[in-house]
């Protein structure tokens, strides 16, 4: 898919002006498989910015909850709702007890822009699975360290952290992941030293390979690894999806969402040509969503013109719940367990269970 064939995308030429809002979009690395050589950074292209004539216009936004958001996203006992995505809601099948441990189904958030839910997906999708009895590990893969913090853990006081991992063949796994204080779910976390991680992986053989390597022999330990990716797709992104068999893309349902999509399933594709073929999109998941404005509406209406059944069904509603996970560094499954904030993530680990079975 290119830029121009995406639903929604081409009338709204607006790469620079989104990243400039954002201010954390990055742009893609080369991919070489393992014998060719690093590509020369070259330098952006000179646009003018310019938003929309109706910018100042449309609607936004807001942090303020609502009865709606404070609803289930589906009754159950009503009649067959249409959902927020605008296909008729199904019965999400309840995940059935896990029968053994392993071997782990490997999926990576992943989108190259920061503010979008990775983080809080991870650790709540990690969560919602690890309640119906599945070990799971959650990766921390960005410097910033924020799975890492919104699961209690300091991430300058860590001693040992994915880097020494990646970059030390005499570190085991066992020496780096903790334990967390929800059960059945353990974490591998990072801190700003996976930043050097990015330059020192370069120089390495098979380069893209190095985090599949060292998770291999603890893929029988676990059902389920997610792995919390940096917003860019550099090496490191690389790495992740190169040791993914699945993928999610958080999507925040708003206006300059889907910029950048095309970049992402074009570095998505090129993993899946040149370095990982089992590689596939789990789903998209529309987040921050805000039921009361039709512009939230008509952005996943695109999506799903664009992805169709790989969209959830599930999404995500704002709500100022997350925020607050995050002081108190837990997952919304233990902070706010009958919050419809851990239903949406408990629907959408069902969802996660019946596309990729694991346990
Ligand atoms: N559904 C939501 N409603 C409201 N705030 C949210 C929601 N999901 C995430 N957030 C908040 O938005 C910010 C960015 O989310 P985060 O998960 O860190 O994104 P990313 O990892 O993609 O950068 C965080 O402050 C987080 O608490
Ligand atoms: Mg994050």
């Amino acid at each position: 898919m290119n830029e121009s064939t995406f639903p929604g995308t081409e009338q709204h030429d607006l790469e620079q002006y989104a990243g400039a809002q954002h201010g954390t979009e990055q742009h893609g690395t080369e991919l070489s498989g393992p014998a060719a050589t690093p590509a020369e950074p070259s330098a952006p292209p000179q646009r003018t910015l310019t938003p929309p004539e109706n910018y100042a216009a449309m609607p936004r936004p807001t942090a303020k909850l609502t009865a709606e958001d404070l609803a289930p996203v589906s009754d159950p006992s009503g009649p067959r709702k249409i959902g927020p995505t605008g296909r008729p809601m199904p019965d999400l099948p309840e995940p059935l007890p896990p029968t053994k441990t392993g071997p782990a189904q490997v999926i990576a958030m992943c989108n190259q822009k920061g503010g979008v839910g990775k983080t809080t997906t991870t650790i709540n999708l990690g969560a919602a699975i690890a309640e119906t009895g599945r070990k799971v590990l959650l990766i921390d893969f960005d410097p910033q360290g924020s799975a890492s913090i919104g699961l209690g853990v300091q991430p300058h006081d860590l001693e040992l952290s994915v880097y020494n991992l990646l970059m030390q063949r005499d570190i085991t796994p066992a020496e780096v992941i903790q334990p967390t204080r929800v059960e059945n779910l353990d974490l591998l976390p990072a801190n700003i030293d996976l930043s050097a991680a990015e330059v020192q992986l370069v120089q390495e053989v098979a380069r893209e390979y190095t985090l599949q390597r060292v998770l291999e022999p603890i893929i029988p330990n676990y059902d389920v690894i997610l792995i919390d990716c940096a917003p860019s797709l550099g090496l490191l992104t690389v790495n992740a999806l190169t040791a993914s068999n699945g993928i999610v893309v958080p999507l925040e349902c708003e206006f300059f969402a889907l910029r950048g999509l095309a970049m992402l399933t074009d570095t998505i594709g090129k993993v899946q040509d040149r370095l990982n073929p089992k590689l596939e999109i789990v789903g998209i998941l529309g987040t921050m969503f805000d039921g009361r404005t039709t512009h939230a509406r008509e952005v996943l209406d695109r999506v799903v013109q664009a992805f169709d059944e790989r969209v959830f069904h599930t999404v995500i509603r704002r709500t100022v719940k997350f925020p607050e996970t995050t002081v108190v560094g837990e997952p919304i499954t233990t902070y706010a367990p009958s919050s419809s904030a851990a239903t949406q993530y408990r629907d959408l680990a069902k969802e996660v269970l019946a596309r990729c079975p694991a346990g």
